[in-house]
């Protein structure tokens, strides 16, 4: 008889019982094998999700998915950092972040996730460029390391391969919103890297899976105090999600916002100082700068001097894409057939956004995925997005919506015009960041 059986630990899980570690230790390596099956992973997902682990559960569940694969050691001569995110709608930072980081002496091995419930993926997004590679053995990740100094990449049959496995369950079972299986998924992920300094973008708000400043602090402060306890220094910070962070939702045309603020030729505010407060973080956690003010400056110089594109440019081609991505980006990406304004149905100041319901609209254009095996259409989504606080015309455009059919664009253009609050009150964005938190 086998040690463990899945269904007592699910049925255990089900009444809110705790499970021991090895337990967690025998499933995690069982999504890793294969022993566990899909209805299963689908089930635990489901149980966790609606019963919790309780800190020591969440620990054990994190150590075990970890314990599911290898874990990266690194011998180089400068710090090995990292940056993720909770999740978010035109979060694109993690495209721009890792070449700055670059540029400015660190090493980064990014192990990055796909689309998650309605919010978009790093690798997706990636994968918009033509030929780009996520899938790297470990020694094309060292390699590519060592050369470029960052590379964005899945997880694998080698690491966090319990994470590769239930993150696409949890992606179409509606078990995402859960402190314990975020903390597990993303740190197993991030301490299999063997970083030494990781920096956490927490999302708040109505594009974010926490939706309450309680439940993010409790997620920050879980994935700081996990991380550290397994002896990466970690800062976190909590950051505003009630709005898409690009005007752009969708892989390609997220690709295009990136690729406008690294080359200069239309930078995005949002995604500019995001991605310098985060990086300023990082760098100071890796002995790079003095302090994080210190190393936004540098993220700042390394995107303005055009250093942080050159590294994107080296690590797209290491990748696979077109060695000339960097100079060519607007003839190399997809684009799709039918583009249309939505219009505003009336005058006003846009005071809330649904940004949930706009990742939403972005999966049900093709740009996510609703059953695991679909296939991401890289070209749809929306762009030109209205923020909050915006003024607008009756009739003007709140955004564009990128589709693969006319029905299929009419159907988005409904569903954004929905997601929009509008009112007659003057309104200041919210703040981009809400706290910081540390271990
Ligand atoms: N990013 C991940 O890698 N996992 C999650 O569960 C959420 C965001």
């Amino acid at each position: 008889m086998p040690e463990f059986d899945a269904r007592a630990i699910l049925a255990d899980l089900r009444q809110g019982k705790p499970v021991s570690a090895g337990a967690l230790a025998w499933f995690a390596r069982g999504l890793a094998s294969g022993e566990v099956s899909d209805a299963q992973a689908g089930a635990f997902a489901m149980a966790v999700c609606l019963r919790g682990l309780g800190e020591e559960g969440r620990v054990a569940l994190t150590r075990a998915m970890l314990a599911s694969g290898g874990r990266l050691d690194w011998d180089l001569p400068g710090p090995v950092l990292d940056k993720h995110s909770t999740g978010g709608i035109g979060d694109c930072v993690s495209l721009l972040l890792a070449p700055a980081l670059a540029a400015c002496g660190a090493y980064v091995p990014m192990i990055s996730g796909r689309g998650l419930g309605h919010t978009g993926g790093t690798l997706d997004k990636l994968e918009a460029i033509p030929g780009f590679r996520s899938a790297l053995s470990e020694a094309d990740l060292r390699q590519q390391v060592l050369e470029c100094r960052a590379a964005i990449v899945s997880a694998s049959a080698e690491i966090a391969p319990a994470d590769r496995r239930l993150y696409a369950v949890r992606d179409v079972t509606g078990t995402v919103e859960s402190l314990d299986l975020i903390t597990a998924s993303i740190l197993s992920k991030k301490l299999a890297a063997g970083l030494e300094g990781l920096v956490l973008d927490v999302k708040l708000g109505s594009g974010a899976f926490m939706k309450t400043e309680a439940e993010a602090r409790a997620l920050a402060q879980a994935l700081v105090s996990t991380a550290q306890g397994a002896g990466c220094m970690t800062t976190a910070l909590i950051t505003d999600m009630n709005q898409p962070l690009a005007h752009a939702a969708g892989n390609a045309l997220e690709v295009i916002a990136v690729m406008e603020t690294l080359t200069g030729t239309s930078v995005n505010p949002a995604l500019w100082d995001l991605t310098t407060a985060l990086g300023g973080e990082a760098l100071a956690l890796g002995g790079l700068a003095a302090d994080a003010e210190d190393g936004a400056a540098r993220i700042g110089a390394a995107l303005e001097s055009g250093a942080a594109a050159e590294y994107f440019g080296k690590m797209i081609a290491a990748q696979g894409g077109p060695a000339d991505f960097v100079d060519r980006w607007p003839d190399r990406l997809p684009a799709a057939p039918v583009v249309v304004p939505v219009p505003c149905p009336a005058a006003g100041v846009v005071q809330r956004i649904d940004a949930e319901a706009l990742g939403q609209v972005v999966v049900h254009l093709g740009g996510g995925r609703l059953r695991g095996d679909d296939r991401i259409n890289p070209s749809v989504g929306l762009s030109e997005i209205a923020g909050l606080g915006e003024v607008l015309m009756a009739g003007e455009p709140m955004a564009m919506v990128h589709a693969a059919t006319e029905a299929a664009a009419q159907a988005a253009v409904q569903a954004v015009q929905a997601a929009y609050g509008l009112g007659e009150a003057e309104l200041d964005p919210p703040p981009l960041i809400h706290a910081r938190i540390t271990g």
